[in-house]
């Protein structure tokens, strides 16, 4: 540890929701129209990590890379936001306590890398903007004084779906009401460990186009979509109560019911909008044939399904099932129909070297009835890579102070530098 160094370094991890965020009641405070609800994934296999360092040399008040690339501060945008609330929550803490340092006054840097390749399309904004709150409230020495809800307020403001970053496992945004967002917030529904066989699978498809923002996008469907309107009032509150008492039972069958509506729903909701959004491509419709025939001949057998799907504002499917032989069954099933996915298995279910992975996946054992021309074998790389993970924890502190994890050099300088953005 270097002396007079005031740092840390924390993790947070990637969450995607079961029952969808989409659309902002006030889009400065990032209030939403409706609760969510998400599972969040495992740090091993998709985090982000944050360096924070403060000191009165800095010359600007905050300076950001991401993934080795300088990004612009500015006034009054979500970073501002998100930095203001953490500096007078310090400044508080030093107009209480005169021997504490002045680091509410003193210029930032930050510094933060995804464990996971950018070419994976994955949303990185819930895990970065969460180990930024969480790794500057650590700096502050803040993190006895606030809640994990607290701090999910401050992480809502850089990015909505940030504040259930802050917690793992079972996730609920609580919309709430007051117009100064004091009660929106995320609490915990449950813990990683409540219901252990739960997995999950990323299927990263493959998409040439640039697709519409998820902020500009459902302010979009805010302005226009009927549909919407009937899903804030009427379908989410139930699907809510619906959802806790499936994880609560850790009852697979109506979790992948609630899943799947909510997923349909949310992009139907995406296609009442004038102009439509399409974020789902036609691999993402093929991910959801498959997965319905799935279940559909395991429910004539009269078993549970075996996966359930989801959808972001993208093409990318992320399918939650049962670990073991489930989850073993829907890997083999991807990658007979869409070959040539990057895959390493980190969980060793389809066996322990990954170099002895066939190329053209046969099918496995599945119910007599399951029709296996439900769709056709998809064009080499139409899904681009599997990420097979499980269900994880929240963020974590690596270090407060200077050591091993500080993606910050001792000059104040990003250890990794790329030279140009990539696009
Ligand atoms: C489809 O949190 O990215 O993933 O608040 O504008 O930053 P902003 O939006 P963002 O929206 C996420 C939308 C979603 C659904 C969800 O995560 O609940």
């Amino acid at each position: 540890m270097v002396a007079n160094v005031y740092q840390a370094t924390c993790t947070a991890p990637v969450n995607i929701a079961v029952i969808k965020y989409w659309g902002k009641r006030d889009t400065r405070l990032i209030l939403p129209t409706n609760d969510s609800l998400s599972v969040t994934l495992d740090q091993d296999h998709l985090r982000t990590v944050t360096t924070a360092r403060c000191d009165p040399q800095f010359t600007e008040p905050a300076r950001l890379w991401l993934n080795g690339v300088e990004e612009q501060v500015n006034a009054g945008g979500r970073l501002d936001a998100c930095l203001k609330e953490l500096r007078r929550l310090r400044a508080d803490r030093e107009a209480k306590d005169s021997s504490l340092p002045k680091m509410s006054e003193w210029g930032l840097r930050l510094c933060s890398e995804n464990n996971f390749p950018t070419a994976a399309g994955l949303a990185s904004s819930a895990s970065g903007f969460a180990a930024l709150a969480v790794t500057v409230a650590t700096l502050y020495e803040l993190r006895d004084k606030l809640s994990d809800s607290d701090l999910s307020m401050i992480a809502r403001r850089g990015s909505g779906s940030a504040c259930r970053s802050v917690f793992g496992g079972y996730v609920a945004w609580e919309s709430g009401e007051k117009t100064d967002g004091s009660d929106s917030l995320a609490v915990s529904v449950a813990d990683r460990q409540h219901w252990p066989d739960l997995d999950v699978l990323v299927c990263v498809v493959n998409d040439a186009k640039k697709g519409t923002s998820s902020t500009s996008g459902m302010q979009r469907t805010v302005e226009t979509s009927p549909l919407l309107q009937h899903r804030i009032k009427h379908v989410v509150p139930k699907r809510m109560n619906e959802m806790r008492q499936a994880i609560s039972q850790r009852d697979f069958a109506a979790f992948t019911a609630l899943t799947t509506a909510d997923s349909n729903d949310f992009h139907a909701c995406c296609l009442d909008t004038a102009p439509p959004i399409f974020y789902m491509n036609d691999t993402s419709r093929a991910i959801v044939q498959l997965v319905e025939e799935l279940n559909r001949a395991r429910a004539q057998n009269g078993q549970d399904p075996i996966a359930a799907y989801t959808f972001d504002a993208g093409p990318n499917a992320v399918l939650y099932m049962r670990k073991g032989q489930d989850s073993a069954t829907v890997l083999r099933v991807i990658r007979h129909y869409f070959p040539g996915a990057f895959f390493d298995d980190p969980q060793h279910v389809l066996g322990t070297d990954k170099d002895q992975l066939p190329d053209k996946e046969p099918l496995p054992n599945l119910p007599t009835s399951f029709q296996a021309d439900v769709i056709p074998v998809h064009a080499s790389g139409s899904v681009r890579r599997l990420i097979h993970t499980r269900v994880g924890d929240g963020p974590r502190v690596l270090e407060h102070g200077i050591g091993q994890e500080s993606l910050l050099k001792e000059d104040g300088m990003p250890l990794r530098l790329q030279r140009a953005k990539r696009a």
